[in-house]
């Protein structure tokens, strides 16, 4: 299928590894240029660089987005660099170590800022741009936890189904203009943040690494874990004109992990 994805310009925030890489790389073979956005430089200069093997414009932007200037910035420069924006996808964050007790008010900042205003502040100053394309696509990265019981999971769950309202409210106000607003809720995927998650659970849990990601594996009726590029297959489609009737919808990918008894 053609997902008309050729010669469109999309902006993707945490785009240096893990899921945003996967999902730059995957509009990135259907001929879309790319902006990513993250901190460390060498990293995303070399992702960059390796995006742009595949024949499009793919545009570093080295930023914070902690905070609401942080956001700015990388919308100003990824649409000054690339000449536009159809498509964004919002995908900074993960899980912050710690829970209900052990979580100081600062941190509570720090993971609301993360998971949740990054994509609010990003969104705010992309729409004026994505209201100027034919079709609009926002794509707001969330998780599982948003939608099921994921036990200890406080950095990621209170966020994750925030993200998932925040979906269906931009929904509703950019109908209107074509602007379609979906969420992908992935499970667990083997990105290489879940080296060091690892390993603290199995601390916590006085197991093995391998017994934690097969425990994990397990909460899936697929029995593994997701790789990045299928959560990139997926985003594409979402962001695509081939979806051209879905909207205000959370898309969960976690390899049937709702349907696993005992979890939901
Ligand atoms: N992996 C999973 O199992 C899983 C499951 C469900 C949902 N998710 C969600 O999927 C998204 C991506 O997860 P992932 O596992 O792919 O993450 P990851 O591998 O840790 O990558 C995170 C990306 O965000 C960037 N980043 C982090 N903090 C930043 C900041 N303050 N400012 C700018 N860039 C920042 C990182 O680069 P720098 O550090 O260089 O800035 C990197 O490019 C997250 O929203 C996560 O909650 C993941």
């Amino acid at each position: 299928m053609n997902l008309g994805l050729k010669n469109k310009n999309a902006l993707i925030t945490g785009g240096s590894q893990g899921i945003g890489l996967a999902i730059a790389k995957a509009l990135a073979e259907e001929g879309c240029n790319v902006a990513i956005g993250a901190r460390g430089r060498e990293r995303l200069e070399q992702a960059a660089a390796d995006l742009s093997k595949l024949g499009v414009k793919a545009v570093p932007v080295s930023v914070d987005f902690m905070t609401e200037d942080g956001c700015r910035s990388f919308v100003d420069n990824a649409v000054a660099a690339l000449g536009g924006c159809d498509i964004l996808v919002n995908n900074v964050g993960g899980t912050i170590p710690g829970n209900l007790a052990t979580f100081t008010a600062e941190k509570w900042h720090e993971i609301v800022d993360i998971n949740l205003m990054s994509y609010v502040y990003t969104t705010k100053f992309a729409v004026p741009h994505l209201k100027k394309s034919k079709a609009g696509r926002i794509l707001n990265v969330s998780g599982v936890s948003g939608r099921m019981l994921s036990p200890g999971a406080y950095s990621t769950t209170l966020t994750n189904a925030a993200v998932i309202g925040f979906t269906k409210l931009t929904a509703n106000d950019l109908a209107p203009f074509n602007v379609l607003v979906n969420s992908l809720a992935p499970g667990t995927v083997n990105t290489e943040s879940w080296g060091p998650r690892a390993e603290r659970m199995a601390t916590i849990r006085g197991t093995t690494v391998d017994q934690v990601r097969n425990a994990l594996a397990g909460m899936s009726l697929l029995n593994r874990l997701a790789e990045p590029e299928e959560m990139g297959w997926i985003a594409a489609f979402l962001v695509s004109e081939k979806n051209s009737y879905m909207t205000g919808t959370t898309v969960e990918s976690g390899g049937g992990r709702d349907k696993v008894p005992g979890l939901s």
